[in-house]
């Protein structure tokens, strides 16, 4: 398939010959409070006549097409709803740029060309347009290709135009940025998609050290078996000890060229398949649990472009990977494990497997004595009945750091919501053979979880922790550029985040 170039130009509208001209509508109530085009007098108002025929609104989503019968160069204009203009989200842009590609490329288009539908807002400005733009258009292209005979063909080029010189030079600063968000957000989405035989913990190990090859700015660590032992990570051996692929700690870093002020830990769960080991999971719950490693992909797909994002920041990406699966070797329920940090936990469910390899992923990251650490997991399936498929639950011990997170998930519209690390239910997590037990009550499942990670922090170290069972993989099309399968959550939040050091 050749891919789709990506471009900015100064340009006249009237003057390009394309297939497609894309141009952006804002909702209107009634026809007669329709602001014309200016290309629109070099089309006789055809725009508008068939605008008023065909009832369009500008909704968010809705689109049309107007053929230009040679009054200008180019073959079709679609316009694009973008909905209320106070309404309007870099959200908005990232969908109907999607919407736009994905239309024209049903009439087999090569060539797209797009104006930049708001340029000068504080927020909306063209920078962030474009970038938002270009997310949209290339996330919502992804496909997983892997296994697939048959590439599809598709748009050659789609260039943005504006007749301002000053939008260009910004737009463009946008596309690139736009280009790295999407490229680390389709990295994650790869591995994540890999179904778990081809995705072992050795296959994440060698994920790292491709993403280092030839980079000065990242260096990579692994350690196998025997040096886990060695580090008492009995937690990480526990729920491997079940599976036939060994496990590994991976830690990468990343130096920034100047002095880093700042040290950031980014933790990722990376369980390559959770069968549930003994508490084996029921059938359906099994089926897409091949992205139980989502946390580490998210990592992993952040670190993939940290060195052209170039972010002001010392960062610290580590993850243990293993299997969680049943067999004559897996832990039992009712077993006891040791973490590194010496205390005891029996663990009463073998699904509960995720906490028992980050409490002593948790502890290492600790040693590195970073400024904050931020862990991302999908951890529970409580996660997702609080709050659904679409939205991240975030724990943290320290609101400055929440915020942060907030702030950046935010403006990449990636979703996230607070949750409580309640002390109280802190009582639910006691054992009575061992300091605790891996599993909570019935209720709350998240907010346990979450308390159980919290005992493995030190409570001076400003740390997050973000559930994204839920987000992590797509069941069904979430919007029209997250479509069915693994989403690549939290890549963008993670990248946004370290920039803003
Ligand atoms: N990997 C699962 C959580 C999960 C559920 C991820 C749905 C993605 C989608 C985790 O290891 C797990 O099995 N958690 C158990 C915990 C329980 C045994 C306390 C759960 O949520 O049921
Ligand atoms: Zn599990
Ligand atoms: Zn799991």
């Amino acid at each position: 398939m050749d891919p789709m170039e990506l471009s900015v130009r100064k340009g006249n509208l009237e003057q390009e010959s394309c297939d497609v001209l894309v141009l952006y509508a804002f909702h209107i109530k009634k026809e007669s409070k329709r602001a014309a085009f200016p290309t629109d007098t070099t089309l006789d108002g055809l725009l508008m006549k068939v605008m008023d025929e065909e009832r369009f609104h500008g909704d968010c989503g809705q689109t049309i097409f107007v053929r230009t019968e040679g009054l200008i160069p180019a073959k079709r204009v679609l316009v694009v709803g973008l909905g209320k203009k106070e309404e309007l989200t870099l959200e908005t842009i990232r969908e109907a740029a999607a919407a736009a590609l994905q239309i024209a490329r049903s009439i087999k288009t090569k060539k797209i060309v797009s104006i930049i539908p708001i340029e000068n807002e504080e927020l909306l400005n063209a920078k962030n347009v474009a970038q938002a733009m270009t997310e949209g258009l290339r996330l919502g292209a992804y496909t997983f290709g892997r296994y697939k005979k048959q590439k599809k063909n598709g748009v050659t080029s789609f260039v943005m135009m504006s007749a301002d010189a000053k939008v260009v030079g910004l737009a463009k600063k946008g596309i690139v940025q736009g280009e790295l968000y999407s490229k680390g957000t389709m990295f994650a989405r790869d591995l994540g998609n890999t179904p778990a035989h081809h995705m072992r913990p050795i296959d994440l190990v060698d994920a790292a050290k491709y993403i280092a090859k030839g980079k000065s700015s990242i260096t990579v660590r692994v350690f196998g078996k025997d040096r886990l032992e060695k580090m008492g990570a009995g937690g990480i051996l526990g729920v491997a000890q079940g599976s036939e692929h060994a496990p590994y700690m991976v830690h990468m870093i990343y130096k920034p060229s100047g002095r880093a002020k700042k040290r950031v830990a980014l933790i990722g769960k990376a369980v390559t398949f959770d069968s549930g080991g003994l508490s084996l999971k029921p059938a359906d719950y099994m089926m897409t649990m091949k992205i139980d490693m989502a946390g580490a992909a998210s990592v992993l797909g952040a670190f993939s472009v940290i060195e052209e994002i170039a972010p002001n920041v010392e960062v610290h990406g580590i993850f243990a990977a293993v299997e969680n699966m049943p067999s004559g070797k897996a832990i039992r329920p009712g077993d006891v494990l040791v973490a590194m940090s010496k205390k005891t936990v029996e663990v009463l469910n073998t699904d509960a497997e995720g906490r028992l390899t980050l409490m002593d992923t948790l502890c290492y990251a600790q040693k590195q004595k970073p400024d904050c650490m931020v862990d991302l997991a999908t951890l529970t399936g409580a996660c997702v009945v609080a709050l659904g498929e679409e939205i991240t639950g975030i724990m943290s011990n320290n609101e400055v750091l929440t915020q942060k997170i907030l702030e950046a998930s935010a403006l990449v519209g990636e979703k996230m919501w607070e949750l409580p690390l309640e002390k109280s239910y802190k009582k639910l997590l006691k054992s009575h053979i061992a300091d605790m037990q891996n599993i909570g009550g019935r209720y709350g499942g998240a907010l346990t979880a979450g308390l159980f990670l919290q005992e493995f922090v030190d409570p001076k170290m400003p740390w997050a922790h973000l559930d994204i069972a839920g987000p992590a993989f797509a069941e069904r099309d979430i919007n029209i550029y997250t479509k069915k399968g693994a989403t690549g959550h939290a890549v963008r939040t993670l990248l946004e985040f370290l920039r803003s050091f």
